[in-house]
């Protein structure tokens, strides 16, 4: 049965990247939810998706040359088909504490790949430890370096590879990077390439996966993760399978 992972939060109906969207996806049932992690300038770990904040808040500039508190003064409240109110960029840190209250699975996508963060592995960890969760996450990045150091700084982390190129062999890259999981945008996986890495007991997972007739082929076709903006959908599809 594939897990559904809410992207971003129930992104499709709610502000992204908020605790909003975050408990909506809960409501649905689905297994877990993805979010991307930025740093502050004084070095916090927020959930945000881009390095800067001008799309998806009122305001402006970049992450990393704002401070926390400059941050969470904004309302996040961004949605693809409609702005709401009072959402505030969540710190690591708010959903690690509601994840303790639930069994949701949590892939932590480290946004490190346009922005060096320098050290940003050895932050997330830390900050992760804190919160006996660590069954629960799975870290992914776009940065295959980062994933090679999340692997070296922590043997028993599961930790994915995001990659959405063509031409790339995800079994190789899965190998190559230690990694236990492979995360790819649904464009560039085949089945024959997914049952591979299936063979190296490497669960493959795809994003984003929104569309009732692709959700339904992947599932049917034993896909290990969907990473949806619309769990309640891919629910519902799943249930009715
Ligand atoms: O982790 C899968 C997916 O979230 C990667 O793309 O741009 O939505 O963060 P993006
Ligand atoms: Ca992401």
């Amino acid at each position: 049965m594939s897990q559904i992972f809410a992207h971003r939060g129930a992104s499709g109906l709610y502000p992204e990247n908020t605790m909003k969207a975050f408990k909506e996806a809960e409501k649905t049932g689905c297994d877990g939810i993805e979010l991307d992690v930025q740093r502050t300038k004084d070095g916090h770990l927020v959930v945000i998706h881009d390095e800067t904040v001008n799309r998806t808040t009122n305001g402006t500039g970049m992450v990393g040359s704002l401070t926390l508190k400059q941050i969470r003064a904004l309302d996040a409240s961004y949605n693809k088909k409609k702005w709401f109110t009072h959402n505030k960029v969540p710190t690591l840190e708010e959903v690690l504490e509601w994840l303790q209250g639930n069994s949701l699975l949590c892939n932590i996508e480290l946004k490190n790949d346009k922005v060096a963060y320098e050290g940003m592995e050895e932050d997330v960890l830390q900050k992760v430890a804190g919160y006996n969760l660590d069954h629960r996450i799975i870290y992914s990045s776009f940065n295959h370096q980062s994933i090679i150091r999340l692997r070296e700084l922590d043997e028993n982390a599961t930790i994915a590879p995001i990659y959405s190129k063509k031409g790339v062999n995800p079994s190789l890259l899965a190998a190559s990077t230690s990694a236990n999981a492979i995360h790819a945008n649904y464009r560039v996986m085949t089945p024959a390439l997914m049952n591979a890495c299936q063979r190296m007991n490497i669960p493959v997972r795809l994003y984003t996966l929104n569309d009732q007739g692709k959700l339904i082929k992947w599932m049917q076709a034993g896909l290990q993760g969907i990473i949806t903006d619309f769990p309640d959908r891919a629910m519902k599809i799943r249930d009715s399978l």
